[in-house]
Order: structure tokens, then C-alpha cells, then sequence
């Protein structure tokens, strides 16, 4: 079993303002992206990652990533996302002929447990085509109009929060993304869009997505707390 972890690093973390592409981002001395490949290396499931990294930082990238290892590539990211994401799954043939999963992992979910990505690895080779990490939504969700007007309350208790790694197939990733049109906020979506299974396994706080300043304190104090123990 040979597993391929794709991860889209190529935004530029507008909302986070820092001046820099997010993944670029210090947290406790190393940039966001270093944690998250790190936190995938860790899990002991993964045998290659492919970075999606700003086009303009494409050698800087590679450089911070070497100590990592070689199983570990970087390569030139996309406009949106999925363009991302489809680039890094084009690399994977040449890095990574031989996978049969991949994952997918957002960069800004850089502390994701590494117990979390082997949930998911186990997921997928135990049989399910398509599985996402999520978590219970604590928040009572409205559905509003285009004038903000509420125009329903969704049952919390059947809606879940998704986090990344997704994993899949690698055959299904590939057409999920051949066929897809336009772009999608996840990829487990564009599964969807074909009529194919998701399942889902339990995901964890500290995979939240790194968006905002608030969100970059919360990490700062999460890793600051690892280490004190
Ligand atoms: N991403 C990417 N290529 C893009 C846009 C986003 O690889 N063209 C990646 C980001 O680097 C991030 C993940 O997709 O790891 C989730 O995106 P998001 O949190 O929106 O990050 P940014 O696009 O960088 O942030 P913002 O939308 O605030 O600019
Ligand atoms: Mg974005």
C-alpha cells in the first residue's frame, strides 16, 4: 500500500494579513507548512508528500522542506485551490506511480494529530473509496438570503465541521478532478458530485484551519502548551 499526501500551500492568507503567503507563516519558530508535512511524515502512513507552493516561492519552499527528506516535493500551485490540488495529484504520477491513496491536506491545518491522518489511511485501505475527518458543530448554523435574512435553521445535530487530511482512492481523486467544474471548497465534494460515498471518521480541534490572527493566536497557544508538557 503506497500513500500519497497532496497538500495545497499555494494561497496567500489575505484574511490571515500577514504579509506573506499563510504557509510561509511562523508558529513557534517554523512556518505552518513545516508543521503540517512534519505532522503527516509523523503518522508513519505517508511514503511521499507533494507541496503546492506559491509559484514565486517555489525554490524557497524546497529549500525549507529539504531536512524533511526525500520523500518530500514541492512543485508550482494554482489560481484557486482545486487548481492546486490538481497540480500536486499531476506531480503525484511522477513522484508517486505506485500509490493507491492519496490524501489531501491543507497546509493552514498544519497541528493536525498525527493519530488523525492514520485514521484516515485506515479508512480508505480498509475499504471506504472517500473519507473525511469532521467534528460535531457547536455553533447553532442559520441559512440566510442574499439580504442576510434567515431563511432556515438546518439540524445541528445531523451537520459536521470538515477538516483535512481527506483521503481517497487515487483513481477516484483522479476523476472527481477530470471531472469537475468550477472550483470546490474541499475535494470530498467533488466526490460527491459523482454520486460516490463519503465516509467519515472522527476529526480533532487542533486540525482547525488556520484563517485568521485569531485562529494564528489559538495555534500559538496550542503548541505552547504541547511543548510545556
Ligand atoms: N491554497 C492553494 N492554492 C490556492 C489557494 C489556496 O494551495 N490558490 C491552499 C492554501 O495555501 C491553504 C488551503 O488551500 O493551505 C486552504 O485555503 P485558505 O485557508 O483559503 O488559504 P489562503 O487562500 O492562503 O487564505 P485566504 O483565502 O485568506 O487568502
Ligand atoms: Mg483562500
Amino acid at each position: 500500500m503506497t500513500v500519497v499526501a497532496l497538500v495545497p500551500a499555494a494561497g496567500r492568507g489575505e484574511r490571515l494579513g500577514a504579509g506573506r503567503p499563510k504557509a510561509l507563516v511562523p508558529v513557534r519558530g517554523e512556518p505552518l507548512l513545516t508543521h503540517a508535512v512534519r505532522g503527516l511524515l509523523a503518522s508513519g502512513r505517508v511514503d511521499h508528500v507533494v507541496v503546492a507552493a506559491p509559484p514565486a516561492e517555489v525554490d524557497q519552499v524546497a529549500d525549507l522542506l529539504r531536512p524533511l527528506g526525500p520523500a518530500v516535493h514541492v512543485v508550482a500551485g494554482g489560481g484557486e485551490r482545486t487548481d492546486s490540488v490538481r497540480l500536486a495529484l499531476d506531480a503525484a504520477l511522477t513522484f508517486a506511480p505506485a500509490a493507491d491513496v492519496v490524501l489531501v491536506h491543507d497546509a493552514a491545518r498544519a497541528f493536525t494529530p498525527p493519530e488523525v491522518v492514520r485514521a484516515v489511511v485506515d479508512a480508505v485501505v480498509g475499504g471506504a473509496p472517500a473519507v473525511v475527518p469532521v467534528l460535531p458543530v457547536a455553533d447553532t448554523v442559520k441559512q440566510v438570503d442574499a439580504d442576510g435574512r434567515v431563511v432556515g435553521t438546518p439540524d445541528r445535530s445531523a451537520l459536521r465541521a470538515v477538516q483535512t487530511p481527506q483521503g481517497f482512492a487515487v483513481d477516484l481523486l483522479r476523476r472527481a478532478h477530470a471531472a469537475a467544474e468550477g472550483a470546490a471548497t474541499d475535494d470530498a465534494g467533488l466526490v460527491e458530485r459523482l454520486g460516490e460515498p463519503v465516509a467519515t471518521v472522527p476529526g480533532h480541534p487542533w486540525a482547525m484551519k488556520v484563517t485568521t490572527p485569531f485562529d494564528l493566536a489559538v495555534a500559538e497557544a496550542v503548541l505552547a502548551g504541547e511543548e510545556g508538557r
